[in-house]
Order: C-alpha cells, then sequence, then structure tokens
C-alpha cells in the first residue's frame, strides 16, 4: 500500500555524496534496525513472491545486503539460501560474472553446484540502482540452468536505468525514490 511503501521510505536515510561525489546514498540501516518495518519487509517481499510466482527452490542474495533479506525471506518461504559473493570469497569451483556498479566495477560468483540445474530461484537485493549487480546476479543464476523466477528489491532507484536493464526479467520493488 502507499502507506506502508511511505513508512518504509521514511526509514531510509539519503546521504548526498557518499561513497563519492554526485551519488545520493540511500542508507537502509534505520531500516533493518526496526523491527516492525523489517519484519513487514519482508513478509511484503513473501507474499508477492508467493502471489505472483507460486513456488521457488532457492533464494539467491547479492554480498552483502542481498543476504540480510535474502535470508530473512528464504527461511520464511521455507526454501535454501544461495549467496552470491564478491570475487575471491568462496573456494573453488566458481561461476564467475563482472560488471560495472553505479560507483566502481565488480565481480558476483557463485559455488558451483549450488543452484541445481532447472531450480527456479528468486533473486533478492536491498537496492536496484544500475541494475548491473542484479544482471550479473541472473546471469549467474541462469549460467547454472537455473530460472530467475523473480527479482525482488526492498528499493528501486528511478532514473539509472535498472529496470531497462533487466528487461526480460520480473522486477518488483517496495518502494521507488
Ligand atoms: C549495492 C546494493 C546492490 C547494488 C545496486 O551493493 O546493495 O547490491 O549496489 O547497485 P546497481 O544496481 O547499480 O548494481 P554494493 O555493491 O555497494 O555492495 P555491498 O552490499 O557489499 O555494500
Ligand atoms: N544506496 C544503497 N545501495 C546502493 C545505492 C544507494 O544509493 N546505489 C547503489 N547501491
Amino acid at each position: 500500500s502507499p502507506e506502508a511503501a511511505e513508512r518504509l521510505e521514511a526509514l531510509v536515510r539519503p546521504v548526498p555524496d557518499y561513497p563519492e561525489p554526485g551519488v545520493v546514498f540511500r542508507d537502509i540501516t534505520p531500516l533493518l534496525a526496526d523491527g516492525d518495518a523489517l519484519a513487514s519487509v519482508v513478509d511484503e517481499l513473501a507474499a508477492w513472491t508467493t502471489a505472483d510466482h507460486g513456488t521457488v527452490d532457492l533464494v539467491a542474495g547479492m554480498e552483502a545486503r542481498g543476504f540480510i533479506l535474502g535470508a530473512a525471506l528464504a527461511l520464511r518461504l521455507g526454501v535454501g539460501f544461495v549467496p552470491l559473493r564478491k570475487a575471491g570469497k568462496l573456494p573453488p569451483p566458481v561461476e564467475s560474472v563482472s560488471y560495472a556498479l553505479e560507483y566502481g566495477e565488480a565481480t558476483l560468483e557463485v559455488r558451483t553446484g549450488t543452484v541445481p540445474t532447472g531450480a527456479r530461484v528468486l533473486v533478492v537485493d536491498d537496492v536496484l540502482a544500475t541494475g548491473g549487480t542484479a544482471a550479473a546476479a541472473a546471469a549467474l543464476v541462469e549460467r547454472c540452468g537455473a530460472e530467475v523466477v523473480a527479482m525482488g528489491f526492498l528499493l528501486e532507484i528511478t532514473g539509472l536505468g535498472g529496470r531497462d536493464v533487466l528487461g526480460r526479467h520480473t522486477v518488483e520493488a517496495l518502494f521507488q525514490v
């Protein structure tokens, strides 16, 4: 609902010129620290997943903040969680995909074999900005031979083109700034 979205938005702090000049960073830590807000975010993402997509086999979340919401959502949905990690954090063998960030560049990796062929996977992160991270996450899941059922976010920063980058994927964000 618009009221629920407003309550969430009020708990996200805009920080100008972080981590570099010209970027307005949206800090979600006040929202995470609010028990009611955290529960409602996880409940809303779970309700949306089940209503629109039925069951999924796994939740995958991107390091680091995608781990927080993703693990909570996996528990709520009664499925496992797969961490998509920054380069060099997982032991081999791994699959790797590199991507451009709003600020900088990075590589995401998944442990080979943790996402089974044919699995229905929900990809979750806190913020959709340029979509680079999410596109890399989707590419990793698909490289495992699995299906990206949908991509769920707490917050979408509109105007950076993230939704267009994700093109053919179903994208849900609980609120937009
Ligand atoms: C942030 C955020 C998303 C990504 C969104 O993570 O949590 O994962 O950037 O940006 P994009 O849509 O432009 O790719 P970051 O890479 O800063 O890492 P962190 O979670 O470890 O802080
Ligand atoms: N806030 C949080 N995470 C982000 C942002 C932001 O503004 N941009 C890219 N990732």
